[in-house]
């Protein structure tokens, strides 16, 4: 049985079946789109939202410094994602990855670990959409009835939950099931509406840094480090490392796009470029909205919900035109993060049901190449938990649960260049110990940062996954038949 648990795959049949027609998924996407892709998913809720919180709680002006060392991490991680999904490009990401190169038990916690990622990020970024969407539709003179825009539950900070009186948080759901039918129409036209979105979004970004830039006043950057006031984190250098991990969910989403090898065109040229390069260009934006934004307004005045909104609020007539588009540009922004996770969270389904490990039906493909039930399961599970929970309690599960996979993927490169040297590896992590060992370190730290009830929930979680595992899949697995 325990030799059972540490069965693995063999990484050439995997390549075998992902190349020789065993999947119907389609190869459409090319390095541009998977780029566009992992824009679509990175930019988002992070960006439009947290970054004020970030800079007038923690960090003040030096807030630009927590998004380069939040970069880094992402970087180092991203780097492993993109040497194993350049050698084993098949959708299951680092499921497959750890099922390659450690065994079938720690494969499907990972895998349980990936859905609990995409499935509460699909939430957390509808709850979010539903903000902004609330707001546009009100600048134009439409309200919806208070009881249809939030959570039924709330989490309070004295442990308890309660009902709101609210029915359900209809705007979150609605949006989830736009995109659910989007992706059933199959990968090309969701990619389409992505790089449209993606184009909105980066357009009105740097509509924002451009016209931004001649409302500086200098003197908002002074103090650029304001000092720290005697509690951690609060200020000074501690406040930029707690704000590094806040603001490391505005990267998150590049991971996702791992998922798409198998639909990729090129995925041993195209993957590490789309990964790398959509992490390197969302740097740039973040590094150059802080900059702008902290130089606009004064950091103690950024703890707000829309902060880029205000900044344009406060530049005066001058900047007027630009508000209903920074509205326009976060909706769109953020509804493409949702395509994106709920693309990956769907194709997680797909490579674990076709392992044995989920029902099949999981795995079946319409004549599209969608996995239609697997796409509907994530419309659904993901529609109940955004209708039903407050954002707070979803956001830091997404991001524990990511910094585990993180942790994971740094580990599995450093076991696989072990234990199978000679694989074929068309992109190859340079300096891999200590890429890996400091991107796993670095992830470490920051699940260590996160509150006890966080952690608490995730072992709630992978316990419900492991029951799972050993009521079904450890008995069908599929190579468990000849
Ligand atoms: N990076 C994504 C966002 O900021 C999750 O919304």
């Amino acid at each position: 049985m325990f030799k059972d648990l540490l069965r693995k795959k063999d990484v050439a049949s995997m390549l075998r079946d992902a190349e020789g027609g065993g999947s119907g998924l389609k190869r459409s996407l090319s390095a541009t789109h998977l780029v566009l892709l992992g824009i679509g998913a990175i930019v988002g809720t992070g960006i439009f939202v947290i970054t004020g919180q970030a800079a007038a709680s923690y960090a003040g002006p030096a807030l630009t410094i927590s998004f380069l060392i939040s970069a880094l991490g992402c970087v180092l991680a991203g780097l492993c994602y993109a040497e194993f999904a350049s050698m084993i490009p098949v959708s299951g990401s680092v499921y497959s990855y750890s099922y390659a190169s450690i065994g079938e038990l720690l494969a499907w916690f990972i895998g349980w670990d990936l859905v609990l990622e995409y499935l509460f990020a699909c939430a957390s970024v509808s709850v979010g959409w539903s903000g902004y969407m609330v707001n546009l539709l009100h600048s134009f003179g439409l309200d919806l009835p208070p009881q249809l825009l939030g959570s039924t539950l709330d989490h309070l900070s004295s442990g308890q939950w309660v009902l709101t009186g609210n029915i359900i948080n209809f705007p979150a759901v609605f949006i989830l099931g736009m995109v659910t039918a989007l992706l059933l129409g199959g990968i090309r036209q969701s990619t389409l509406v992505n790089n449209v979105i993606v184009a909105v979004k980066v357009g009105v970004i740097l509509l924002f840094v451009g016209f931004g830039l001649s409302y500086i006043d200098v003197g908002n950057y002074t103090p650029y480090l304001p000092a720290n006031t005697g509690e951690f984190g609060r200020y000074g250098w501690s406040g930029v490392l707690r704000a590094t991990g806040v603001v490391f969910y505005a990267y998150l989403g590049f991971d996702a796009l791992s998922t798409t090898a198998e639909e990729a065109r090129n995925p041993q040229r195209d993957m590490p470029k789309g990964i790398l390069i959509s992490l390197l260009a969302c740097t740039l934006l973040y590094v150059a909205v802080t900059t702008v934004l902290t130089g606009m307004v004064n950091y103690t005045e950024l703890h707000v919900d829309a902060p880029i909104a205000l900044a344009i609020d406060r530049a005066g007539e001058g900047l007027a035109w630009l508000s209903p588009l920074i509205k326009l540009g976060a909706v769109a922004g953020l509804s493409s993060v949702i395509l994106v996770m709920m693309l990956g969270q769907s194709r997680m389904y797909y490579a674990i049901a076709k392992d044995g490990l989920l029902p099949p039906r999981l795995a079946r493909l319409n004549a599209k190449g969608v996995p239609q039930t697997a796409v509907i399961l994530s419309g659904v599970a993901s529609g109940i938990i955004a209708g039903l929970f407050p954002l707070h309690v979803l956001a830091e599960l997404v991001s524990i649960g990511t910094l585990m996979a993180f942790t994971i993927v740094c580990l599995s490169v450093l076991v696989l260049r072990k234990t199978q040297p000679g694989l074929h590896r068309p992109f190859r992590v340079p300096h891999v110990r200590l890429v890996a060992v400091l991107g796993a370190a670095v992830c470490l730290l920051q699940m260590f940062s996160l509150p006890l009830v966080t952690w608490l929930r995730l072992v709630a979680w992978m316990a419900v996954g492991l029951a799972i595992y050993f009521a079904y899949g450890a008995r069908r697995s599929r190579l468990r038949r000849p």
